[in-house]
């Protein structure tokens, strides 16, 4: 299939597991293109020493095989799963999109460790909320897909699997509850209980890091993106990808705090002692942002590219290819209006947000619709 592009990039072919992972300790490769069924080492096993191994590679899976369970132990290691038959222009775009990623993240030391991230940390008390809940006889779907939906880490992991190419959807789900009546109760039973899909994750340093703040500040950010859009009348669908952008805006900021421990109470103190910006901070300490981390987490797990750049771009929307007001725009305003909900005017000097740009974009008026819309959102629950 990829015998076109043999002038762009150099591929090998390997005959099994083994093989692979002889080429791949011999010269360094971008991507591997695994199938699940292979003769010795089966594709879930050959990504996970991939994955340990070889952090920077991608891994993608390409195979026709439906026995769900070796598919489930995939979705734990790869970072995209493509079903056979394949479109050429499809697996190439996949190729090329994690060349491209891997290029876009400056520091090497990140990009290692965030490429062998395969999922986030959930909070410890809502995955415990989890595990009880799904062994209740009385557990219902649409409660499960509720608690899923208060977790960055949950609703990150069970987005990823249900639009990746094995169930082969038409349009990505971006809602977590439709996501999860999709999978099922006896699918996501199955991958929590059985394959620990939130148990194996790394652990997040407590130093410096609020994950309870990020949670509350997240879920309220994609509320607040959800009215934005709906007061700009945009269709259904595009309110939920603008609460799916909310509510991931700031994941870099946990993967960070995983990929460099101790980062995070560094970064806290340049903003306080210097009063910079937190992406300045971050790019001061890990030569990283948040944004950057985010979006290439997100773009090597399939998430959508306007999702991917709406993350990378929020603190700086005027960068966002159309250059018009659009999904980075919503993100960029509803992350600030979380943080200073009391701002009354847009001219507030604590409300950060670039007001030429909003000008520019011919938005800038709609401030008062914005915030009635915004005023009517109560702050969720802080956690447990
Ligand atoms: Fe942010
Ligand atoms: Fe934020």
């Amino acid at each position: 299939m990829l015998h076109g592009m043999r002038q762009q990039w150099d591929i090998a072919l390997a005959g099994g597991g083994e093989q692979a992972l002889a080429r791949l300790g011999e010269e360094p490769f971008d991507v591997v293109v695994s199938d699940m069924k292979m003769p010795g080492m089966n594709g879930a096993e050959l990504l996970r020493q991939v994955k340990n191994r070889h952090p920077r590679v991608a891994r993608i899976v390409l195979s026709g095989h439906a026995d769900s369970d070796l598919v489930m132990q995939a979705f734990g290691v790869a970072q995209q799963y493509l079903a056979k038959p394949c479109d050429r222009i499809v697996l190439q775009q996949t190729i090329e999109r994690a060349i491209m990623l891997k290029t876009r993240l400056g520091s090497e030391e990140i990009a290692r460790a965030v490429g062998g991230m395969a999922g986030l940390p959930a909070l410890p008390a809502v995955y415990q909320e989890l595990v009880t809940y799904l062994k209740s006889p009385a557990a219902t779907i649409d409660h499960v897909g509720e608690i899923l939906g208060t977790d960055l880490a949950m609703t990150t992991a069970i987005l990823k699997i249900v639009n990746s190419a094995y169930f082969g959807l038409q349009r990505p789900i971006s809602r977590i509850e439709r996501a999860a009546s999709f999978l099922g109760l006896d699918t996501i039973m199955t991958l929590v209980l059985e394959h620990g899909l939130f148990n194996d994750a790394p652990v997040v340093e407590q130093d410096g890091f609020d994950h309870h703040r990020l949670r509350r500040h997240s879920l309220l950010t994609g509320s607040i993106a959800r009215a934005i859009a709906a007061s700009h009348d945009e269709t259904h669908d595009a309110q939920e990808d603008a609460f799916l952008a909310g509510v991931l805006h700031d994941i870099g900021q946990l993967a960070l705090a995983i990929a460099r421990p101790g980062s995070s109470a560094e970064i806290q103190e340049m903003m306080t002692s210097r009063r910079m910006s937190r992406p300045e901070a971050e790019m001061a300490v890990v030569q990283a942002t948040h944004g950057e981390v985010g979006a290439y987490l997100l773009g090597t797990w399939g998430f959508s590219d306007s999702v991917v750049e709406s993350v990378l771009l929020h603190h700086e929307p005027a960068r966002a290819s159309s250059g018009e007001w659009g999904l980075a725009g919503i993100v960029h305003v509803a992350t600030a209006v979380a943080d200073h909900p009391q701002a009354s005017v847009l001219e507030d000097p604590l409300l950060d947000v670039d007001r030429d740009y909003l000008a520019a974009s011919g938005v800038a008026s709609r401030w008062p619709q914005w915030r009635e819309a915004c005023l009517r959102i109560a702050e969720p629950e802080s956690a447990p």
